[in-house]
């Protein structure tokens, strides 16, 4: 089974081909993503109007370098899959209607799929991890916790009542005039800070709910900037150092009461697995090290070209679904939101 993923939610235009192996793991054969970060930085963040058009000038040429290099023609495809949401929605139109326009020309089953499930789904790639599994998923626009039982089954533990981790990465290295994106640029200037010059906020540590809340630690380390300013390198290290500390405790506080609201609500977990741009972190990858020390799970933490956005997760969640009988036909709509927990998604309906 060979397919094809297409993924534009965000600034990524990335397109790859997967194989499904006979053990169960999957083969990358093509991985291309063109980023759109130099587009973006001089506003220290994603425009949306500048993303969908880069997304429209790239998706045809880069859909045709990731089948090349897979050496494969459309048509030696099983199946296509696009990211339908959630996202910016003029890049997700890009993605989809591309993705549709094959899987028509071809007549080859069409899948689309959730950004989140394709970020939650993509460590069982490697093979061997097991459902159910606990799941800290932390981008620039999602921080949740969550209970992976199956395909298309998530139970949503905790997440953020005001900005992601990776948004809360983005603001400071804003506001501390570092590069966007704000996650590798604060994780270097860390490694040379003393995370205990600024002792900032660590919110809602120790309360008996797995969310969070990280807009309160946001301002704390730019008052704590604006006490120091003029800021010199030195100071600009110590804050990103004291930031992240805080960041990595709140995780690992988090987390702990997420496996426990876990093992509660539906019994024991196969591992601990950390996704999104944000499991990029090093520092963060080396404190779930110890959690999972600690409690005995193993961690399960894809690779840092897997966790920030890519295609050939879109790929792989299409290949746990198509092999499941899960496939769309072309009427699946955009969704600028789309909630990986049912319950979530019954209180956005309500909502709207
Ligand atoms: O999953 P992703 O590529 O795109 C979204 O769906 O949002 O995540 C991007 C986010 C950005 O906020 C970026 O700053 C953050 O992930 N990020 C990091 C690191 N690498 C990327 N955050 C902290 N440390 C990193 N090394
Ligand atoms: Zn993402």
């Amino acid at each position: 089974m060979r397919v094809l993923g297409i993924e534009t939610t965000c600034d990524e235009t990335a397109a790859a081909v997967v194989r499904l192996r006979d053990n169960g793991s999957g083969e990358i054969l093509a991985d291309e993503v063109m980023s759109q970060i130099a587009a973006h930085s001089p506003y220290g963040g994603v425009v949306p109007e500048i993303a969908a058009r880069a997304h429209i000038e790239i998706i045809d040429s880069l859909i045709k370098r990731a089948l090349d290099a897979a050496k494969l023609k459309a048509s030696a495809l099983d199946g296509i899959a696009a990211a339908a949401g959630p996202g910016l929605i003029g890049g997700v139109l890009v993605g989809l209607m591309s993705g549709k326009g094959i899987a028509l020309a071809t007549g080859k089953p069409f899948l689309a799929i959730n950004h989140l499930e394709a970020h939650a789904l993509v460590p069982r790639i490697a093979g061997g991890l097991a459902f159910p599994y606990l799941l800290l998923l932390a981008s620039g626009g999602h921080t949740q916790i969550l209970a992976v039982k199956g395909v298309g089954d998530y139970l949503r533990l905790g997440a953020t009542m005001d900005d992601a981790i990776g948004e809360a990465f983005d603001k400071t290295a804003k506001l501390l005039g570092l590069p966007y994106p704000g996650g590798p640029a604060v994780e270097a200037a860390a490694r040379e800070g003393d995370p205990t010059r600024f002792p900032l906020p660590r919110p809602l540590l120790g309360r008996p709910n797995a969310d969070f809340s990280l807009s309160g630690l946001k301002t704390a380390t730019r008052l704590a900037a604006e006490a120091v300013a003029p800021l010199r390198p030195r100071d600009v290290a110590d804050l990103c150092a004291s930031f992240q500390a805080a960041i990595v405790d709140v995780i690992e506080d988090r987390m702990r009461v997420g496996l426990r609201l876990f093992r509660e609500r539906v019994g024991a977990a196969q591992g601990v697995v950390i996704a999104g741009g944000v499991a990029a972190n090093g520092a963060i990858r080396e404190a779930m090290g110890r959690f999972c020390a600690q409690t005995g799970l193993p961690l399960i933490a894809p690779a840092p070209r897997l966790c920030t956005d890519n295609g050939a997760m879109i790929a792989w969640a299409g290949i746990e679904r198509l092999r499941l009988g899960l496939v769309d036909d072309l009427t699946a709509a955009a969704r600028p939101r789309w909630p990986l927990d049912v319950t979530a998604e019954r209180a956005l309906n309500n909502k709207a």
